[in-house]
């Protein structure tokens, strides 16, 4: 039987593996890492000072080949709002766009923890429209925890979750889905306004969620809020302070193209290389160079 991960039970018969550590110094990585990441890994890594790293992904081979590169944590972002289904903003994709997309990633990866977004306007609402949309997401998208976005206003809504069995991560600082409400794409928590994000990461710590994610806040406000909050910390755009760091995956890998946000780094260029196979498959064929007789039957 599984063993349980409900936040407060007792009763996991699961040993916590060392997070980072193991038998032997010399070991190799795979072995001395826990054969499925699991929220208290997470915890482990900040208590040790360790680092994990999160990238999103929207279907299978994605999600297999970042396991496969020991991706800790994976997350069905809302972003395929704008990098699956072609939408300008993260706003218009809908629960059911999402969770055919979580159940894939989910079945395609071994080790990661699946962590995915709850889309605009599907916990706003009430705490009960969040727990009945956490809880699709767990059933019907096999993920292991959600995410929501918000400040302290939502903490009665993570108590709520965490009580129904959903391990929630809270986003705060700049927040996609509240795009028009802020004003655009603007960096949170600048100056006198950092204690406003620590008071949100505070509140939603407090209420359950194992884990503050900060996206676009300056690196000192975020160094405070990981220091004054005891759960783990995941940051983009928010400097080097946070126990794991989070990319939107085909930013890193170079797929979107365009121009990229500051805090991106990107990986690899896989736009161009996709563009120069297809422009070389496509004369290939009119050139009658593909197929060939070993192609052939
Ligand atoms: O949906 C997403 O990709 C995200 C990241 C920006 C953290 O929420």
């Amino acid at each position: 039987m599984e063993p349980s991960t409900h936040p407060g039970s007792t009763a996991s018969a699961e040993q916590p593996a060392p997070y980072g550590t193991g038998p032997g110094k010399d070991a190799a990585a795979a072995i001395r890492k826990p054969a499925k990441v699991r929220i208290h890994h997470l915890q482990q890594a900040k208590d040790e000072g360790t680092k994990f790293a999160m990238l999103t992904a929207y279907e299978q081979y994605s999600a297999e080949i970042f396991d496969e590169a020991g991706i800790e944590v994976l997350l069905v972002g809302d972003s395929a709002s704008n990098n699956v289904f072609g939408n300008e903003t993260s706003l218009p994709v809908t629960v059911d766009e999402l969770l055919p997309l979580c159940r894939a990633v989910a079945r395609s990866a071994k080790r990661a923890l699946i962590v995915a977004d709850l889309p605009f306007g599907s916990y706003e609402v009430s705490a009960e429209q969040a727990v009945a949309t956490g809880v699709r997401f767990l059933k019907e998208g096999l993920a292991h925890a959600v995410k929501i976005e918000g400040t302290a206003y939502y903490a009665e809504t993570v108590k709520a979750m965490v009580q129904a069995g959903i391990p929630v991560m809270a986003h705060i600082g700049f927040t996609p889905q509240s795009e028009h409400s802020l004003g655009g794409y603007r960096v949170q928590g600048r100056g006198d306004d950092a204690q406003r994000l620590i008071d949100d990461a505070l509140a939603l710590a407090d209420a359950g969620a194992f884990s503050i994610l900060m996206e676009m806040v300056p690196a000192d406000t975020a160094a405070a809020v990981d220091a004054a909050v005891g759960v783990p910390t995941v940051g983009i755009g928010a400097g080097a302070a946070t126990t794991g760091q989070v990319l939107v995956w085909s930013d890193m890998a170079g797929l979107r193209g365009g121009k990229m946000a500051k805090f991106v780094k990107q990986y690899a260029d896989l736009r161009g290389t996709l563009l120069a196979a297809a422009a070389e498959y496509g004369e290939d064929v009119r050139t009658g160079q593909f197929p060939g007789p070993e192609h052939s039957f």
